[in-house]
């Protein structure tokens, strides 16, 4: 009997994925765009995007900001910034460098005037009009202060700029914080869809574009091995830790407003939570990636333990005093620039969360994050459990070291899988060895800055590394109780931590290390 074989026809997704991606004709249009983010970030990366051949050679550039500049004195002050900004591996500063820097600044323009200004939109509409290169396609990103981003919008809504034209698309990116409490996100998001659908928004958490991050997913799903020990059964718990050796810069105004709580947990460690504990996605496209990870935030519990009076025992707060970072003395948080000399914001922040579902329920996620900690370090660490019956307790009296699988965010990129290896000779001896994958070392590229990625992106309509209402909705209810506890207690409150209560340059409060080991478990030291 003839057996027939039929090969399947190619899913022209994955095809997509795997061309080079190009971003379509379109214009760019930075709010803020005399910027430290500007600066620092978005204006590199467009020219990166264009160094590599990934802009459409009809893209367009238009800067808005409150400046008395010219297009010339724009490009100029952005041709500084790319240099001083862009990363070693873009060989700014060589011959090809300055050709492709003279046709992407003649794709360049800067436009004037004060954003609660009708006129300045209406001079924006003319300018885009002017533009028909650009297929009739805009992308808005507003670098700019959260208190003018709801008035911008509005602004855009006003003069028909919504929607441009009738052929192309509209697009805004919206940068952090959005919000500054589950009310005020709220707001911000009915303001926002008031005036633009939820897929023309795209909000920005720049973690979501780390490779390492995006990785995390193919590591799961891609694979056939981790999947089946990724719950419950296996998994011992999960620790997030993002530490920085930064203080807060000169971001003190900022700050004293922020928290680490808000500057860090809420966006970017929920975000890496959800990636790391959310369900397979039905398709690996942006409605249901966005859908698992928005289940999963909403599948945590409230932080405050049923019955409890304090958050004590799933939440711990520090502020960094004066110390030593990398062999240099560093000022504490409150002799920092704009900081009140009282200051009770925290610059740290350890919580504990569970998640109710059949995959998660009684594994704690301890998250971490906090500046002037001893090093720069983001990871995640899955902590498996032991084995289950000791046979080794006679050769190793102590314990056997469960294994641990470690997701390096950044820096030395890459995963280790720690495990018991008898050591060599006729002693029976055991210890912990490491296998590792890095980056660096396995794939020759360099990786691309997140804002790179993120902003190519946006221009091709993919909101998968975006954060969706819903999502950013669901990690404020989790949050803004702890912070509304928090700030209802003033310096003199007795239950309130004494700050500062770490020295910079060490790990953080030892109120931090008190409440992991509660839980008979113990912070990495990465
Ligand atoms: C930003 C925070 O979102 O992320 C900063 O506002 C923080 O306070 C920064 O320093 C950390 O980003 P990265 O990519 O350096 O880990």
């Amino acid at each position: 009997m003839a057996t027939t074989t039929t090969t399947p026809a190619p899913n022209p997704l994955r095809a997509g994925l795997r061309l080079q991606r190009t971003a379509p004709p379109c214009t760019v249009v930075i709010f803020g765009a005399s910027g430290d983010l500007a600066h620092r970030k978005l204006i590199p990366a467009l020219y990166a995007l264009e160094r590599m051949r990934r802009l459409s050679p009809s893209f367009q550039l238009i800067g808005v900001a409150n400046m008395d500049w010219n297009d010339e004195q724009f490009r100029k002050e952005m041709r500084g910034a790319v240099q001083q900004f862009a990363t070693p591996d873009d060989q700014v500063g060589d011959h090809e460098d300055q050709e492709t820097w003279d046709g992407f600044a003649a794709r360049m323009q800067f436009l004037g005037g004060d954003f609660d200004d009708p006129a300045l939109f209406q001079k924006l509409g003319a300018m885009l009009k002017q533009l028909p290169q650009a297929g009739g396609n805009v992308l808005f990103y507003l670098a700019i202060p959260p208190s003018l981003i709801g008035m911008v919008a509005q602004q855009l809504g006003q003069a028909g700029l919504n929607q441009v034209t009738e052929q192309g698309w509209t697009r805004i990116i919206v940068e952090k914080p959005f919000g500054r409490d589950l009310a005020s996100a709220k707001v911000l998001n009915h303001q926002l869809h008031q005036i633009f659908d939820e897929e023309q928004i795209f909000r920005i958490d720049h973690y979501l574009g780390k490779e390492t991050v995006r990785n995390i997913i193919v590591f799961r799903f891609a694979n056939g091995i981790f999947e089946p020990i990724w719950n419950r059964r296996y998994v011992d718990h999960v620790q997030i830790t993002v530490a920085e050796a930064i203080g807060i810069e000169r971001r003190g105004k900022y700050y004293e407003e922020a928290g680490a709580l808000r500057d860090m947990v809420q966006n970017h460690l929920m975000q890496v939570l959800a990636v790391v504990a959310m369900e397979s996605p039905v398709r690996f496209e942006a409605g249901p990636v966005r859908d698992e990870k928005a289940k999963l935030v909403n599948a945590i519990c409230p932080l405050l333990p049923a019955g409890a009076a304090s958050y004590d025992t799933v939440a711990v707060r520090g502020q960094y005093g004066p110390g030593f970072v990398n062999g240099e003395a560093v000022a504490g948080y409150r002799q920092e620039g704009d900081v009140k000399p009282d200051s009770t914001r925290e610059t740290y922040v350890a919580l504990k969360l569970m998640i109710e579902n059949w995959r998660w329920a009684g594994v704690p996620f301890y998250l971490r994050s906090g500046k002037r900690l001893p090093r720069r370090v983001s990871e995640v660490a899955i902590q498996f459990k032991a084995p289950p019956f000791k046979m080794f307790a006679d050769v190793e009296p102590e314990m056997v070291e469960a294994n641990t699988l470690v997701m390096r965010i950044q820096p030395d990129e890459g995963i280790s899988l720690r495990f018991e290896a008898k050591v060599p000779g006729t002693d029976m001896r055991l210890r912990p060895v490491k296998m590792d994958f890095l980056y660096g070392t396995s794939f020759g590229e360099p990786q691309p800055e997140a804002y790179e990625t993120l902003l190519l992106d946006a221009m091709l309509g993919d909101g998968m590394l975006f954060a969706r209402y819903d999502m950013v909705e669901a990690a404020w209810a989790l949050t803004t109780p702890l912070l509304e506890a928090w700030e209802a207690e003033g310096p003199e409150a007795e239950t309130a931590p004494a700050f500062p209560n770490y020295a910079a340059g060490s790990w953080g409060p030892e109120a931090a290390d008190a409440f992991i080991r509660r839980d008979g478990r113990e912070w990495r030291r990465p």
